[in-house]
C-alpha cells in the first residue's frame, strides 16, 4: 500500500480537525504543518507528535516526495500562491473537499468497525456450548452458531435460508414468532434430527418492533435427566420426611388426660414432672389405662419435643427381627440385607423412644437393650462402628414385671434401670367418679365421628356404667358407646342401649339366675342376641350364627314368640 505523503496549511479550527482525521488514517503520512500562529491547535498537536511544523507554508513545498496539500485556511491569496508556486506532481486540495473525502472514510472505518464487532461477536457465539439460531420475522433462519451444528448434526449451509416455521414448527422459535412471547425450558426434538434438546427463546424486539427470533437450546443429556430424576425423588423425599415427622411426633398432651379423681391427678402429676426431666419412665397398668397417652404426653412437654417421638411395640415384633428393629443392620448383614437399615433407637436420636409391652421382650434383647440404656451406644447387625445416641427411653406394659422377675423372665438389673420414675396408672373401675366427664368428652368424639346428634346419656344408663367392672378400662368404655352410637339414633343413650354390651363383657359364671321354663329361656336368648345384632337380616344372620342354630330355625323361633309375649 503506497502511504499518501499529506502536508497541512493552517492549524487552526478546520486545518487541526483534518489533521486529526488523518493522523487516524494508516494510508496517510503527514510530512508537514503550517500557519502563522505558533499556538494555533493544530500546531501545538503537531509538536507533541514530532511533525515538522513551520510558519512559512513555502517551507513545505520543498518536503521531499510530497503528494498533497491541504488549504485549510480559507484565505483566496494563500490558495492562489499555492497553485502558482507548487512543483506540478503535488495537488492541492482544499478543505471543503478534504472533508468530504475524509466523511467517506469515516463510513469505511464504520463499516469496518462493524465488520469488527461482527467477527468478535461471531467467535463469542461459536465459542458457545449452547446452540444458538436466529430468524426474521417470517421465519427464515439467519444464523446458527457452530453449537447449532455440533448438537443437531445439521450445518451451517443447509440450515441458512431455510424457514423455522417447516424446519421446526414445534419448537421455541417458531412458538416466540408465532406468539411474541418468550418461551423457557421447552423440552422438544429439534426438526430435521433427533437431538432432544431442552430450549429458551425471546423475540428480537427493534425499537419496539419485532423484528425476529432467538433460540438458545442445550442437549437434553443423561446429567439433565438424572438431574430431573433426582427432583423427583427429592419431592418424594421431602413429602416422606413431612409424613415421617407427623407418624414420628407425639400426638397428645396431658390435657388430653381427662380426670379429676386424685387417682389420676397423681399419676398426671408425677408425669408432668418426670416430663421436666430426662429420666427414665416406667408407666404400670392394665391395658387401655391410658399408659400411650401418658407416654406421648411426658415427650410433648418434655424438652425433646421437637424430635421424634418413637414407638415400638416389643410384642408385635418377631423376636428374631426385634434386634434389627431396634439397632438396625448394615447391608449384607445377612441374606435379603441388600440395604443397610436405620434402627428404631437411631431413628428416636435426640427425641424418646417408646418401649410398649416391654414385658415381652426376650431374655436376649433384655441384654442388649441394657447396654444401650446404660451406655447409650450400640452397634447395628453386622457391623462392628459403634453408634452413640441421645435418647430418653420410656417404657410400658401391663404385665406384672415383679413377678416375672421372679419367674426367671425379666431380668431384674433392666427392671431397676427402668424404674428410674414408675407411674402406675390407675384401672378404670378405682375412679369412677371420672366417667361422666369421659362419657361426655367421647360422645363429642364419637358424634362428629359417626355424624350423631347424641346429647348425653340417661341416669338410669349412667348408673349401670358407674357400676359395671371395666376391665378393659377406657378401651372398652370407648368401645361400648361407639357401639351404642352406630346402632341408635336417640338423642339420649338409655339403660337399654348398653345394658347389652356392658353385661356382655361381663361374664358372672356364679350369678345366680332365676329358674324359669327352658323355652322361655330360649326366647330370651334370641331376643337378646337380636337387640345385640340388630333386627335387620344381617344382624338376624349373625345373632343365629352367635346362638349356633340355622338363620330358618331363628326365624321360626322369633315367629313362635312374637315380639310382645315375653319380656325380657
Ligand atoms: N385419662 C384419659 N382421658 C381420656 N382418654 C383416655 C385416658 N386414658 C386413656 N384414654 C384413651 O383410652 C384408649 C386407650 O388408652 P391407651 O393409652 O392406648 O392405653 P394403654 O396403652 O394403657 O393400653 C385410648 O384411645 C386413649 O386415648
Ligand atoms: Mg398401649
Amino acid at each position: 500500500m503506497k502511504i499518501v505523503k499529506v502536508a497541512i496549511v493552517g492549524a487552526g479550527q478546520v486545518g487541526f480537525s483534518i489533521y486529526k482525521m488523518l493522523k487516524a488514517m494508516e494510508e496517510v503520512k503527514i510530512v508537514g504543518l503550517a500557519d502563522i500562529n505558533p499556538t494555533a491547535p493544530g500546531i501545538l498537536a503537531a509538536v507533541q507528535n514530532d511533525v515538522p511544523i513551520s510558519d512559512d507554508f513555502r517551507d513545505l513545498l520543498s518536503i521531499k516526495d510530497l503528494d498533497v496539500i491541504i488549504d485549510a485556511t480559507g484565505v483566496p491569496e494563500v490558495h492562489e500562491r499555492l497553485h502558482r508556486i507548487k512543483d506540478d506532481e503535488i495537488a492541492v486540495m482544499e478543505a471543503k473537499a478534504a472533508n468530504l473525502l475524509m466523511a467517506i472514510f469515516r463510513e469505511k472505518e464504520e463499516l469496518l468497525e462493524i465488520k469488527r464487532v461482527q467477527g468478535q461477536l461471531s467467535a463469542i457465539l461459536d465459542s458457545m456450548q449452547e446452540a444458538i439460531e436466529v430468524a426474521d420475522i417470517e421465519g427464515n433462519i439467519k444464523f446458527v452458531n457452530s453449537a447449532f451444528s455440533r448438537i443437531t448434526g445439521i450445518t451451517e449451509k443447509e440450515r441458512i435460508g431455510q424457514n423455522i416455521f417447516e424446519a421446526s414448527p414445534d419448537g421455541a422459535l417458531a412458538t416466540v414468532l408465532k406468539t411474541g412471547n418468550i418461551v423457557f425450558g421447552h423440552r422438544t426434538q429439534v426438526g430435521g434430527s433427533n437431538a432432544e434438546v431442552i430450549s429458551n427463546a425471546a423475540p428480537i424486539i427493534v425499537e419496539g418492533a419485532m423484528e425476529g427470533g432467538v433460540v438458545v437450546f442445550q442437549h437434553f443429556t443423561d446429567v439433565m435427566k438424572l438431574m430431573e430424576e433426582l427432583k423427583k425423588s427429592t419431592t418424594i423425599i421431602e413429602n416422606l420426611t413431612d409424613k415421617l415427622v407427623q407418624v414420628t411426633t407425639s400426638k397428645y398432651t396431658f390435657e388430653d388426660i381427662l380426670g379429676s379423681s386424685a387417682e389420676i391427678k397423681n399419676c398426671v402429676d408425677l408425669a408432668e414432672k418426670s416430663a421436666r426431666s430426662n429420666s427414665t419412665v416406667l408407666l404400670l397398668g392394665e391395658s387401655g389405662t391410658g399408659k400411650d397417652l401418658f407416654a406421648h404426653a411426658i415427650h410433648s412437654s418434655s424438652m425433646r419435643r421437637e424430635y421424634p417421638f418413637i414407638k415400638v411395640n416389643c410384642a408385635a415384633i418377631p423376636e428374631t427381627l426385634l434386634e434389627s428393629e431396634f439397632f438396625g443392620y448394615a447391608k449384607g448383614a445377612f441374606t435379603g440385607a441388600v440395604k443397610s437399615k436405620i434402627g428404631k433407637f437411631e431413628l428416636a436420636h435426640g427425641g424418646t423412644i417408646f418401649l410398649d409391652e416391654i414385658g415381652d421382650m426376650n431374655l436376649l434383647l433384655q441384654g442388649k437393650l441394657l447396654r444401650v440404656l446404660q451406655e447409650m451406644e450400640f452397634e447395628r447387625v453386622g457391623d462392628t462402628q459403634t453408634i452413640k445416641v441421645d435418647v430418653r427411653v420410656i417404657a410400658a406394659t401391663n404385665r406384672k414385671l415383679r413377678d416375672l422377675i421372679r419367674q426367671g423372665k425379666f431380668r431384674e438389673d433392666l427392671f431397676y434401670r427402668l424404674n428410674v420414675v414408675e407411674i402406675i396408672v390407675p384401672p378404670l373401675r378405682v375412679r369412677k367418679e371420672d366417667l361422666p366427664a369421659l362419657i361426655n368428652n367421647l360422645l363429642v368424639k364419637l358424634n362428629r365421628k359417626l355424624g350423631k346428634k347424641v346429647r348425653g346419656i340417661s341416669e338410669e344408663a349412667e348408673e349401670v356404667l358407674l357400676n359395671y367392672d371395666w376391665p378393659g378400662n377406657i378401651r372398652e368404655l370407648e368401645n361400648v358407646i361407639e357401639r351404642v352410637m352406630v346402632t341408635t339414633d336417640e338423642e339420649i343413650l338409655t339403660k337399654k342401649n348398653f345394658i347389652q354390651h356392658v353385661n356382655q363383657n361381663k361374664i358372672h359364671p356364679d350369678r345366680d339366675i332365676d329358674l324359669m321354663p327352658i323355652d322361655q329361656m330360649e326366647v330370651m336368648l334370641i331376643r337378646k342376641a337380636v337387640a345385640k345384632y340388630g333386627n335387620t337380616v344381617e344382624g338376624k344372620r349373625r345373632a343365629s350364627q352367635a346362638l349356633n342354630i340355622s338363620l330358618a330355625t331363628l326365624y321360626n323361633k322369633l315367629k313362635r314368640a312374637g315380639p310382645a309375649n315375653i319380656k325380657i
